[in-house]
Order: C-alpha cells, then sequence, then structure tokens
C-alpha cells in the first residue's frame, strides 16, 4: 500500500484551510480516513453547505484530476459511462459505402464516448471521482453506481474488460432529497455537513471575500445565522452568505441596515415567498429592537 496522501488530521485540515476551504474537525477526520482508507466519502446536508467544494479541493489539493458526475432524474450508464459515438459511426459507414470498402471496426475504440466513469475507472489513483447529488438519480441508477464502485471495472462487450489500477478517490453528495439506499452507505464513510457555526461563517466569508471587513462579515454572518431559523422554503447556503456579504461591501455599506439590506436581499434569498417572510421579520433578522 502507498503512503497516505497526508500524515495526519492537522495536515489535512491545514491543507483544505490553505485551499480557503475551512472544516469543522469532523469533516475533517471523515476525509482524512475516506482518503487515507481508499473509502468512497459519502456527504449529505442541505444545498450550499460546501459538500460539492469538498471534492474540488481535494483535488486541487492532492493534484488530481477531478472527474464530475452530475446526476439527474433519468441518469443512466450510457451517460454516466461510456456510449456510443452513432453520428460518427454513420459518417464512417457512409465513407466506406461510397469507396466500396468494408466497415471498419465500429465499436471499436475509436468511437467509444467516454463518460465520467469510465474516465474515472481509466485515471484511477489520479483522480477525485465527484458523483453529485446522487439523490436526483433513480434507484436503479444507484444500484448500477454500487457495482461500479465495488470493482472499479467494467467489461465493455466490444473491447474487453478495462480495470482501474487502483481506485480513485470517490466524493458522493446528497442533499437528501431522499433516502439513499444502505448498501451504498455501507460502502461509504459517512459525515453530515451542517450550516456553519458562526465563526466559522466569519471566517469564510473573510477568507472567500477577503474585502468585506471584519465586523460586516459579523454582522452578515450573524442575520443569516437568524434568517435560517425562519420558515423560509430554501435557507441560504455559505455561497449566498459571502454574495450577500460582497454585495453590501461592494456598495460601500459598512454596517447591515435595514435600508440596504432590504435592496441586497437578492443576494442571499432567492426566492419571492421567502423574501416576504424574510422582510416580514426584517428586524429580528437585523437583531434591532429599537424599531
Ligand atoms: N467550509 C467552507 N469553507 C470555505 N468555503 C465554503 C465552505 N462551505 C461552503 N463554502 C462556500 O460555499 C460555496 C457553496 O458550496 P457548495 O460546495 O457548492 O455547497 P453544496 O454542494 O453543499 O450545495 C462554495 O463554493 C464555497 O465558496
Ligand atoms: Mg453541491
Amino acid at each position: 500500500m502507498s503512503a497516505p496522501p497526508f500524515a495526519s488530521v492537522e495536515e489535512l485540515e491545514s491543507s483544505l484551510r490553505a485551499h480557503s476551504y475551512l472544516p469543522d474537525r469532523g469533516l475533517a477526520v471523515a476525509i482524512y480516513l475516506a482518503v487515507s482508507l481508499d473509502r468512497p466519502l459519502l456527504l449529505e446536508g442541505e444545498a450550499g453547505v460546501g459538500k460539492t467544494e469538498v471534492a474540488k479541493v481535494l483535488a486541487e489539493m492532492t493534484g488530481r484530476k477531478l472527474i464530475r458526475l452530475q446526476c439527474y432524474e433519468g441518469i443512466d450508464s450510457n451517460q454516466a459511462l461510456y456510449d456510443w459515438d452513432y453520428s460518427r459511426q454513420l459518417v464512417a459507414i457512409r465513407a466506406a459505402q461510397a469507396e466500396g470498402k468494408p466497415i471498419d471496426d465500429l465499436f471499436g475504440g475509436a468511437f467509444l464516448v467516454e463518460r465520467p466513469l469510465l474516465d474515472a475507472i481509466r485515471t484511477g489513483p489520479g483522480a477525485v471521482l465527484l458523483i453529485d447529488e446522487l439523490d436526483r438519480a433513480d434507484d436503479e441508477f444507484e444500484a448500477f453506481l454500487l457495482e461500479v464502485l465495488s470493482d472499479f471495472a467494467v467489461t465493455i462487450p466490444e473491447i474487453g474488460r478495462i480495470a482501474a489500477t487502483k481506485p480513485p478517490a470517490v466524493v458522493i453528495t446528497s442533499n437528501r432529497t431522499r433516502e439513499l439506499h444502505d448498501a451504498l452507505k455501507r460502502r461509504c464513510l459517512y459525515h453530515w455537513i451542517d450550516h456553519p457555526s458562526l465563526e466559522r461563517e466569519v471566517a469564510i466569508i473573510r477568507t472567500r471575500a477577503p474585502g468585506v471587513r471584519e465586523s460586516l462579515a459579523r454582522e452578515v454572518a450573524t442575520a443569516v445565522e437568524r434568517l435560517r431559523t425562519l420558515e423560509v422554503a430554501k435557507r441560504p447556503g455559505v455561497a449566498e452568505t459571502i454574495d450577500w456579504a460582497n454585495a453590501l461591501s461592494f456598495l460601500g455599506a459598512d454596517k447591515l441596515e435595514s435600508e440596504t439590506a432590504l435592496e441586497t436581499l437578492g443576494a442571499v434569498v432567492k426566492d419571492h415567498e421567502d423574501q416576504q417572510v424574510v422582510t416580514a421579520h426584517l428586524q429580528e433578522v437585523l437583531g434591532d429592537d429599537s424599531a
């Protein structure tokens, strides 16, 4: 077995920080174990808590290629693993017919379209495979994926077996719009990512939007934390917090006040009904009892 990519949780954590990702301890331990033990990491949590970013940063940190499989309703193995380039096959057939020659190897490597999973199998340990938003795919696809994850090999009838020398690092994310199956979970290490604590969110704003002053960052993070406790359909994620802080800072605001808060609400709350809820509770969100 080759040496694990990080000597300790602390080393991994400081590398994440150096790449502008501020994890909590539990997440750092989960990532450390997953990469050291070669296990897929399943990350669940609400939208915007930093799940997808883990895979991106991990690829950057380790110099591996990020291969992203974005899941959606109806995705199947033709979109995930490999497919044949039918239009090029057709051109080849026509050309062969025109020249009166026999048709070339129609199901050979030249006409194979590599999709993310095949790319990951071929790249092996040089890749971080991100299987993003798996909860959007259906059960059947999840079962298929489980097979791929268990041996990182594929047999293409016309070509033969292609197997990874060593598995890639795998990060699976889910927004938990449905439960994933136990069989899949059994293969993975699991971590639930919550919205960050106030202090961490302030630090994240300072890292990702260095132009924003500390006091404004703190006011914005505090307001977003309160906003998340309201009855809104979509609670703002970290990206929205950063956007809001950036927007306010760009407009020259050095404090979060009702007027500017309302004017810039579209940076943080992106739903009409939710905006109405927040507007109705604005003083509560801003922590201003004087009004
Ligand atoms: N712990 C964190 N440290 C630094 N930035 C973060 C963190 N969590 C979230 N972010 C920021 O929030 C953005 C959205 O995160 P993302 O990974 O897309 O969320 P998710 O996949 O959970 O919906 C990221 O691009 C990043 O800028
Ligand atoms: Mg995501």
